[in-house]
């Protein structure tokens, strides 16, 4: 990574890839945090942009749900690549995700597609390697599906995406992942409708930041209904986070047991898509 610092300015929504670097680089930075992340230290260090006085100090339970969150990816990843080393990862609205420099095996494909203002930043920030691949164009827009070799296995994830999308996109793309790669799975997080509505109205602020619209929601409890997207949708699975030590592990780990909280907080799930001969039996 080179050395001089880089003044960012980014609209509003690529701009959400800088509160989660930022948290998730104070996870790293945090003594007995559950990330590794010395990428995203060093890019916060690199990137002229006011982190503090508009995302707040950085530290504490923001950041670990942050890295919690990641982590449920990155096992979801390394999962994965242990089965398919050859596989493709697809990192849809990846922004300024390290996940590559946590978690690739030497062997991977990788494709990351993003607004082009956010796609612009990353190949300036985080130039592409050998088996890493940039792709400006909308997750809406089919044509990425064109740039996918899923002959060795195909994941897709989608981390602090679907929220920024319409309700009809989310179940759009998660239909045009199923028809177009059968076997696949798709991961991605959704924050409970409570929390789409307060930032739809323009309600969720801290420090001098105000989130951005998130029209879509939904409650971890509603997660079924998400077969109703395609009938090739065939395993919904709820990824459980992993609090890690501290008082904010045991707080995130209560959180997930407690039945009333259980069915509204954040989650994250895994859809895995009919691979072909099923898909094609009448
Ligand atoms: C909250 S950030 C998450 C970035 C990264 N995945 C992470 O977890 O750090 C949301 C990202 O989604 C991207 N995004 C939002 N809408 C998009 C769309 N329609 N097509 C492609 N990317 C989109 C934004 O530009 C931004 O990079």
């Amino acid at each position: 990574m080179g050395d001089a610092r880089v003044r960012v300015e980014l609209g509003a929504v690529p701009e959400t890839a800088l509160w989660t670097l930022y948290h998730r680089a104070a996870e790293a930075r945090q003594w007995g945090g559950v990330l590794e992340d010395p990428r995203a230290v060093e890019l916060v260090d690199r990137i002229d942009y006011p982190f503090e006085e508009r995302f707040g100090p950085g530290a504490g339970l923001q950041a670990r749900l942050q890295g919690v969150r990641v982590r449920c990816f990155d096992r979801e990843v390394e999962d994965f690549l242990a089965r398919s080393p050859r596989g493709t990862v697809v990192c849809l609205g990846e922004g300024l995700e390290t996940q590559y420099w946590r978690v690739d095996n030497g062997r991977a494909t990788w494709l990351s597609v993003d607004l082009p203002e956010a796609v612009a930043l990353r190949e300036e920030l985080l130039p592409p390697e050998p088996r890493q691949r940039l792709l400006a164009c909308s997750v809406t827009d089919p044509r990425w599906m064109d740039e996918v070799d899923d002959s060795h296995g195909v994941l897709i994830t989608a981390q602090g995406l679907f929220m920024y999308l319409r309700p009809t996109e989310v179940r759009d793309l998660i239909a045009a992942c199923a028809r177009r790669f059968p076997g696949g799975t798709l991961v991605f997080d959704a924050v409970p409708r409570w929390f789409s509505r307060l930032a739809t109205e323009g309600k969720l602020r801290s420090h001098a930041y105000q989130a951005p619209p998130m029209p879509w929601g939904m409650d971890a409890g509603e997660r079924s209904k998400l077969a109703t997207a395609d009938p090739r949708v065939s395993e919904i699975r709820d990824v459980l986070p992993v609090g890690g030590p501290g008082r904010a592990g045991a707080l995130i780990a209560a959180a997930v047991r407690l039945p009333v909280l259980s069915s509204r907080r954040p989650s994250v799930v895994a859809l895995r898509f009919a691979d072909r001969d099923r898909r094609e039996t009448p």
